[in-house]
């Protein structure tokens, strides 16, 4: 891939669940605009073949479950061995589960919070010494819509999604001192493999759509560039004004 700007040249970025959907769409936009990325996922073959797209000087594919410290530990390492530094982490892997309090099952309730919430965690408690020794850095959380406002019938995903925001402010707080500025981005209803299988209208989005993913990566590329640097503690909705208020109809 050719770079396009230099809005984040020389900048190292670790992208969890990056093989596909917006993971992949960070990727390609910051290596776009001049930062070298590693792709840490699951998905070995989807991962490995974008790793090869965006070319062996700009990018990386390690395996990576954001359940497991250990495994953060070594796709960090690997960042720093293969790129010298660690300036940017993107906490974006996660998993969409359905059910009420009534309908949840114990075991999804906590197969969300670990991969959605926990894996944040661990993640950022890996990067952190790799961040401090870059003299500074940025983490980028991915929550949701769902973290800013109740969820209809998605009990733990909505759980675990606000759990996102309260560490991602409080993690500001933390590591202010170190210049490691800590943001979470909440998407609305975005074109990914994830919403692929979803019957949804768009009546209740201000701008009547869903996003492309392109439209995620904007806004990671600002919080990961200098351009931010004043930018720590924020939730930033990108959902075409879905939670700006109730949408009842004035004429209903
Ligand atoms: N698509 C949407 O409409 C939407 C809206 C709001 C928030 N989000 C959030 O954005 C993020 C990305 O969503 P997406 O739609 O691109 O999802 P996706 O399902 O298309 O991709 C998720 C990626 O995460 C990886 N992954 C899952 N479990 C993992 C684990 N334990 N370790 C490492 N990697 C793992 C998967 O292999 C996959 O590559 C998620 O956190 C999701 O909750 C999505």
């Amino acid at each position: 891939m050719t770079q396009q700007s230099t809005r984040v040249a020389g900048k190292v970025a670790l992208i969890s669940g990056a093989a596909q959907g917006m993971g992949a769409s960070h990727a390609r936009t910051l290596v776009e605009h001049g930062a070298q990325v590693v792709i840490g996922d699951l998905a070995q073959e989807q991962g490995r073949e974008l790793a090869h797209e965006l070319g062996a000087d700009n990018a990386l594919f390690v395996h990576l479950d954001v359940t497991d410290y250990d495994s953060w530990v070594a796709a960090v390492a690997a960042t720093v061995q293969q790129f010298g530094r660690l300036d940017v982490l993107v906490n974006n892997a996660g998993i969409f589960t359905r059910g009420s309090v009534e309908e949840a099952s114990v075991e999804d309730f906590k197969r969300t919070i670990d991969i959605d919430l926990t894996g944040n965690f661990l993640g950022m408690k890996a990067a952190v010494p790799a961040l401090k020794d870059a003299g500074g850095g940025s983490i980028i959380n991915i929550s949701s819509i769902a973290g800013l406002v109740g969820f209809k019938n998605r009990a733990a995903y909505s759980a675990a999604k606000w759990g996102v925001q309260g560490l991602t402010k409080t993690s500001a707080m933390d590591l202010g001192e170190y210049n490691i500025r800590v943001n979470s981005v909440h998407p609305g209803s975005v074109r990914t493999p994830m919403t692929a299988g979803l019957k949804r209208g768009f009546g209740q989005v201000p701008l009547g759509r869903d996003a492309d993913v392109q439209e995620i990566s904007n806004i990671v590329l600002f919080l990961a560039s200098d351009e931010s640097s004043f930018v720590t503690g924020g939730a930033y909705a990108i959902d075409g004004g879905e939670t700006a208020g109730n949408n009842l109809r004035t004429d209903a």
